[in-house]
């Protein structure tokens, strides 16, 4: 097991009392599985994938993380002052590698993310999409078991995701890497996701979890694809409308 979440909660208190987050969440995660988590805005997505980054505490329950995480959000967050290579090699330096094998791992993925020839660009001379490869090239390169991900696509163009799909769909095969991947778009979910857990609105529970058995890679347009996320869509409009 990866990921093993039992029983998780978790309020935070506000000016206006207490907002429950997380209302006894299970969930368990094997290495290799790519599991994404939808649901309304507001209903514990982000705080659940914080949970398990370490980055916030859970007020019960417990979490076991099996492996070295990498963090992706919808901001790539680059360093405007650093050259593409030297983004995506950041952390590589900090572990104080030998330069040449520095260099290597730098080509390796950038190829991964197709952007071997803006390796002596600036970020801010990258479109959106290229900003989000070099943001996963930088996770990548640091070779985490978990991969968690935050809507890092929300802010694309819808075919600017697409190719995305495609690519994260070749690199995840590639790699092997668990993939935890927050997103309140459905069809995104079932584009990418072995398993997609629907969250209920607030208190943040997970409501439903569905198995998606259809073969890689796969397209937006498939209509099976479309089928089952109409399904998942019909679980969470019952969830809005009770908002
Ligand atoms: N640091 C915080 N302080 C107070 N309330 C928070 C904080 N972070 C999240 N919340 C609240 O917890 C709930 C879940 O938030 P979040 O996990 O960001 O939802 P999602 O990612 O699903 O949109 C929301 O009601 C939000 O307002
Ligand atoms: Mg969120």
């Amino acid at each position: 097991m990866r990921l093993r979440i039992r029983n998780i909660r978790k309020n935070f208190k506000t000016k206006n009392g207490s907002v429950c987050a997380l209302d006894n969440i299970n969930l368990d995660i094997q290495p290799g599985e790519f599991v994404c988590l939808v649901g309304p805005s507001g209903c514990g997505k982000s705080t659940l994938l914080n949970i398990m980054a370490g980055l916030e505490k859970q007020d019960s329950g417990r979490i076991k993380v099996d492996g070295k995480i990498g963090l992706m959000f919808q901001e790539p967050a680059l360093f405007p002052w650093l050259k593409v290579k030297d983004n995506v090699g950041f952390g590589l330096k900090i572990k104080k590698l030998e330069k040449q094998k520095q260099e290597k791992f730098i080509d390796a993925h950038l190829k991964m993310v197709h952007l071997q020839n803006f390796a002596e660009s600036y970020p801010h001379e990258l479109s959106g999409g290229m900003k989000q490869r070099v943001a996963l090239a930088r996770t990548l390169i640091l070779n985490p078991d978990i991969l968690l991900m935050d809507e890092p696509f929300a802010a694309l163009d819808a075919q600017t995701r697409e190719i995305l799909y495609k690519e994260l769909q070749n690199i995840w095969q590639l790699t092997k890497k668990t993939v935890v991947f927050v997103t309140h778009n459905v069809r995104e979910a079932v584009c990418l996701g072995d398993r997609v857990v629907v969250f209920s609105a607030r208190p943040g529970r997970i409501k439903k979890i569905f198995d998606v058995d259809l073969s890689r890679p796969r397209d937006l347009g498939n209509l099976e694809l479309i089928k089952m996320s109409n399904k998942i869509m019909d679980v969470l409009k019952s969830e809005i409308k009770e908002l």
